[in-house]
């Protein structure tokens, strides 16, 4: 049984999601979410995600491709999170590459190419400019 561990905000829920998660859970044999929490969210980018961290839960685990979800609290809680879901392989975007290889000691790291051309940041903007 191998189990993918994986973290995101996955804020205005978007394919390029989809794909990296498909993706993940492909690796292995059950994929597990990280979603960073509303003040780990403000901590980072000084705002808060649109959708809150509820409801990003209850997207993320309606899922078929996810099994388990959890709430990111905090960065530095990294290798707790990988030994506590037991997790063989951190999956994460190439947006990410090198910075998560500090925990090789504990997992496998694997960096997966984003989907082109779309970002929450992205949609978020063009929102905005629609009046
Ligand atoms: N991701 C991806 N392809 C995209 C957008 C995101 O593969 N086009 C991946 C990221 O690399 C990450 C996961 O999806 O592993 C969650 O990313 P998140 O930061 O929540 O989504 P973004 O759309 O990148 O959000 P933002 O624009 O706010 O950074």
């Amino acid at each position: 049984m191998k189990r993918i561990i994986t973290f995101g905000t996955f804020d205005v829920f978007h394919v390029g999601h989809v794909n990296i998660l498909k993706r993940a859970r492909d690796l292995g044999d059950q994929l597990i979410v990280g979603i960073s929490s509303d003040a780990l969210n403000y901590s980072k980018k000084q705002r808060y995600p649109i959708y809150s961290q509820e409801d990003r839960v209850e997207i993320i685990s309606s899922l078929r491709f996810v099994d388990e979800v959890f709430i990111e609290e905090s960065l530095e809680k990294k290798l707790d999170y990988i030994k506590n879901n037991q997790a063989d392989v951190l999956v994460m975007g190439d947006d990410w590459e090198g910075k998560f290889d500090w925990v090789k000691t504990q997992c496998d790291v694997v960096y997966l190419p984003r989907t082109p051309s779309i970002s929450t940041t992205e949609i978020i903007e063009i929102v905005r400019k629609i009046k």
